[in-house]
């Protein structure tokens, strides 16, 4: 028979260039369980308003089990010929349980009410995955944090040596990120958890079902879509998720684009484990950030889901347009490329050496010191503005000398003001300098375990 769902009013069949174009079973096969999922709870309530009798719901179940069965050790497939899973699975059921039972599971629903709501279900199930991959990475960073706790860097703005900082305070602040995008993950799921089951084509049911009972058995806590036309039109959960795994990208990119410098003969301030990097296939010498140049270059691509996304979405009319069959690869595809490459970005973290020495001889480098001589300066009752002009001199002379501030002699230091006694030099050393900075999110020693804790309790409770 015709296994389309549609074909009644048709005197002929699709074109087999129409049937190519229209297909989406090749990408939507992976929402079959969720689908099946779907058939046994509108199987209920299609019982519940007395449309199947217990017998009928009894045979109905056993061969929807029967089919997930055979989904999923590959006996069933959907193919081409089946337009999408909805068609394939009606197909498979229909072949188990014969026509006139088969045939009733339709009523009261439509693809456009049961793919809004299975996009959801798949979503939501990946969003927790997701978060998964994400705590993993984060116990790698807060380890590395942890590790070496008191190691001093030099920060940067501009890329420029600004002021030295902990390590372990840097690598927190791509901790505080991540901490936020698995936050937007689950806050995500609290507004996604509500199921257009029910909504029909768009205007609801006039067979009595009830979508609030079928909310519920498919997991969706905050019941089901209160407005049957947004029910099947709405894809800003897809939007909104194709946005959040593209900041985890940018965030990700941020973390990657550091590695590499870092990992580079200039910087020498890490080295990539043997298992977490690659070689060249001319340069016998070489050892690549790959993961880390792949997690830069993924970023783009889901930058592009969700800008593709947005643009298939804009000035859409309601309600459901064919255009949403759009909607799935680019998410889909989020979704396969942040599970792939979380795992191999954790490992590469967790395993990476910290050159601690390298770090702590430029930390002071770059006259990073220079804003502590004037906060000096200023707690000897100099106004600022004169405090960063006598620093700024120090600066000059140091340039002009080839020297580091520290290397300045009493003599040039009360040159430059007689405010600048010898004490100023207690604070020219970075322990100091770092010590110093012990307000709440400042990088002392003191700050920073208060910002680890603070992490390591939030990964608890995840
Ligand atoms: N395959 C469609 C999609 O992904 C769902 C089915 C709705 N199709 C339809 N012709 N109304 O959006």
């Amino acid at each position: 028979g015709d296994v389309r769902l549609w074909g009644a009013r048709f005197a002929d069949g699709p074109s087999e260039a129409l049937a190519k174009l229209s297909a989406s079973v090749h990408f939507d096969w992976r929402l079959a369980p969720y689908d099946i999922a779907g058939s046994r709870a509108h199987a209920r309530a299609l019982r519940t308003a007395g449309l199947l009798t217990e017998d009928e719901l009894r045979r109905m179940i056993e061969g929807l089990d029967q089919l997930e069965a055979d989904v999923a050790d590959g006996s069933f497939t959907g193919t081409v010929a089946d337009e999408d899973v909805h068609t394939a699975l009606e197909r498979g059921l229909l072949e188990r349980l014969g026509p006139d039972l088969g045939g009733k599971l339709r009523a009261g629903r439509s693809r456009n009410d049961q793919i809004a709501t299975l996009f959801r279900m798949y979503l939501r199930d990946h969003a927790r995955i997701l978060g998964g991959l994400l705590a993993d990475l984060q116990e790698a960073l807060t380890g590395l944090a942890r590790a070496h706790q008191d190691v001093a860097m030099p920060g940067r703005t501009h890329l420029q040596h600004a002021q030295p900082v902990l390590f372990s305070h840097h690598v927190l602040a791509h901790g505080q990120a991540l901490s936020r995008d698995a936050e937007r993950l689950r806050q995500w799921d609290t507004r996604t958890a509500v199921s257009p089951y029910g909504s029909g084509a768009l205007a609801g049911s006039s067979l009595g079902l009830d979508p609030q009972a079928v909310a519920r058995e498919l997991g969706f806590e905050h019941g089901s879509s209160a407005n049957s036309i947004d029910g099947t039109a709405a894809r800003d959960f897809a939007a909104e998720f194709a946005f959040i795994t593209a900041m985890i990208g940018v965030d990700l990119s941020k973390i990657a684009e550091e590695i590499i410098l870092w990992n580079t003969k200039e910087f020498s301030f890490v080295t990539l484990h043997d298992a977490f990097s690659t070689g060249s296939s001319i340069m016998p010498q070489k050892k690549n950030p790959d993961i880390a140049e792949l997690a830069r270059g993924k970023s783009g691509r889901l930058i592009g889901n969700l800008t593709g996304l947005l643009a298939t979405l804009k000035a859409l009319p309601l309600a459901y347009n064919r255009d949403l069959q759009e909607d799935k690869e680019p998410v889909f595809d989020s979704c396969d490329q942040l599970e792939l490459l979380l795992p191999a970005f954790t490992g590469m973290l967790a395993t990476l050496t910290v050159n601690r020495e390298r770090m702590e001889e430029l930390a002071p480098a770059g006259f990073s010191l220079a804003t502590d001589i004037a906060e000096w300066l200023v707690k000897q009752g100099v106004p600022f503005r004169v405090a960063h002009e006598v620093a700024g001199e120090c600066v000059k002379v140091c340039e002009a000398e080839g020297i580091e501030l520290d290397q300045l002699t009493d003599e040039q230091f009360t040159q430059i003001s007689p405010h600048l006694t010898p004490e100023v030099r207690e604070v020219l050393q970075v322990k100091g300098a770092l010590a110093a900075r012990d307000g709440r999110g400042g990088t002392a020693p003191s700050s920073v375990a208060v910002q680890l804790a603070e992490v390591t309790a939030d990964l608890a409770l995840q």
